[in-house]
């Protein structure tokens, strides 16, 4: 039987093993940071405005007579974290830097997370091909134009990329699909164009609201995504039909589709009836046909927006059977007949609205009722009737 780590019998080696833990922290945090670490520093500090950088900032206390990843700090405060003797992460605080980011941030070569949100960074977003290490890049809200750089699929230790709010422009590398790590893609707030490329295989979050992108949204793109719980494509020109296929990813929660051109849309019951999906919107579109009675197939759909849409015909009356729906928007469609008895019983408490369609019978009584019914000329013309005159 194998002796259990209890007590310890003879003290010395351990005492020496800690000794030697301590002579190697001690080395490895006063011993000089890393040449080429240095170099990069100095350039990625040079390239911002000096006049951007406030006494009291990260960038005001890095002193380069100093050493950057000594202990204790009294230079270099903030803004970078070491291991041993080696640069591992640079978090700027937002204090309005303005400048350039430095190719030779590409030096950083153990860099782990970069992290310059909330700034005023401009130009291009250099090849980071060196940083094979990196995990973490987060260049949001600041003025990057150009491309997304291709290097940033050669990458294989990403996981988290954010560079939403900024200028960039061109279309998406077609090589994603490459880096496995990656679990969360937000490029929201740019002025991408193009279709959407095969997806990173384990993506969980996929976020690229409000840029140019346009097409279908093509099966391929998303084939293996088995992880993927968050779609927010809204305001983008995606057009053609939302195929039967996308509703059934299988870990699907969340799907923002919303200001785009979608023109139809295929659902089907979940497989087995087991779905994570909570919430849907495909809201401002240009969607005709029939509401499908399959929504209401998903166990957990909480919330769901069709909004000022081309959908004719009734509100199915499964829809007020469905006990998890909370927030229904069926408004700005052409919607007919009387809407299910169900949405204004006693102990319902459905929110939304069922208004601007062509309804019968909408009670005003009840709050999904209050925006008016559209014009009756409106609606016979819709159906295919002479408007009255
Ligand atoms: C930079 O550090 C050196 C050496 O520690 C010090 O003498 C100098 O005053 C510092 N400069 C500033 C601007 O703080
Ligand atoms: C979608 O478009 C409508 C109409 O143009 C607009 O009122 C709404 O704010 C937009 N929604 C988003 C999320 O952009």
């Amino acid at each position: 039987m194998p002796k259990l780590p209890g007590k310890i019998h003879n003290p010395a080696p351990f005492f020496l093993f800690i000794l030697l833990c301590f002579s190697f922290i001690i080395s490895a945090t006063s011993g000089l940071t890393f040449s080429s670490d240095v170099t990069a520093l100095k350039a990625f500090k040079a390239a911002i405005k000096p006049s951007s950088i406030k006494p009291y900032s990260c960038l005001g206390s890095w002193n380069f007579s100093n050493d950057p990843c000594s202990i204790p700090r009294a230079y270099f405060s903030c803004g970078l974290l070491c291991s041993g003797n080696r640069v591992t992460q640079l978090t700027l605080d937002p204090a309005d830097y303005a400048g350039t980011l430095t190719p030779l941030i590409s030096k950083l070569t153990q860099l782990l997370t970069l992290d310059l949100s909330t700034n005023k960074f401009s130009g291009p977003i250099p090849q980071l091909y060196s940083l094979t290490n990196l995990q973490t890049l987060v260049l949001r809200f600041n003025s990057f134009s150009g491309t997304v750089p291709p290097s940033l699929t050669a990458l294989k230790s990403l996981e988290t990329v954010d560079l939403s709010h900024n200028y960039l422009s061109g279309s998406l590398p077609n090589s994603w699909s490459s880096i496995g790590s990656l679990r969360r893609l937000d490029l929201s707030y740019n002025k991408l164009t193009g279709s959407l490329p095969k997806l990173p295989p384990n993506l969980i979050e996929l976020a690229i609201k409000a840029n140019y992108l346009s097409g279908p949204l093509y099966r391929t793109s998303f084939q293996g995504l088995t992880q993927l719980e968050v779609v927010e494509l809204s305001e983008n020109s995606f057009s053609g039909t939302l195929e039967a296929w996308f509703f059934l990813l299988p870990a699907l929660q969340q799907v923002d589709l919303a200001n785009n051109s979608f023109t139809r849309v295929d659902i089907w019951k979940p497989k087995n009836g087991n779905s994570d999906l909570v919430a849907v919107d495909l809201g401002f579109n240009r969607i005709e046909g029939y509401l499908s009675v399959n929504f209401a197939a998903y166990p957990l759909l909480s919330s769901l927006s069709l909004r000022y849409n081309r959908f004719r015909g009734p509100i199915p009356w499964v829809y007020s059977k469905r006990e998890s729906l909370k927030r229904l928007f069926l408004d700005g469609n052409f919607l007919n007949g009387s809407p299910p008895a169900g949405f204004f019983s006693a102990g319902t408490s459905v929110s939304g609205s069922l208004g601007d369609n062509c309804l019968q019978k909408c009670p005003v009584s009840s709050q999904l009722c209050l925006k008016s019914q559209k014009p009756s000329a409106i609606c016979q013309h819709a159906y295919g009737g002479k408007p009255r005159s």
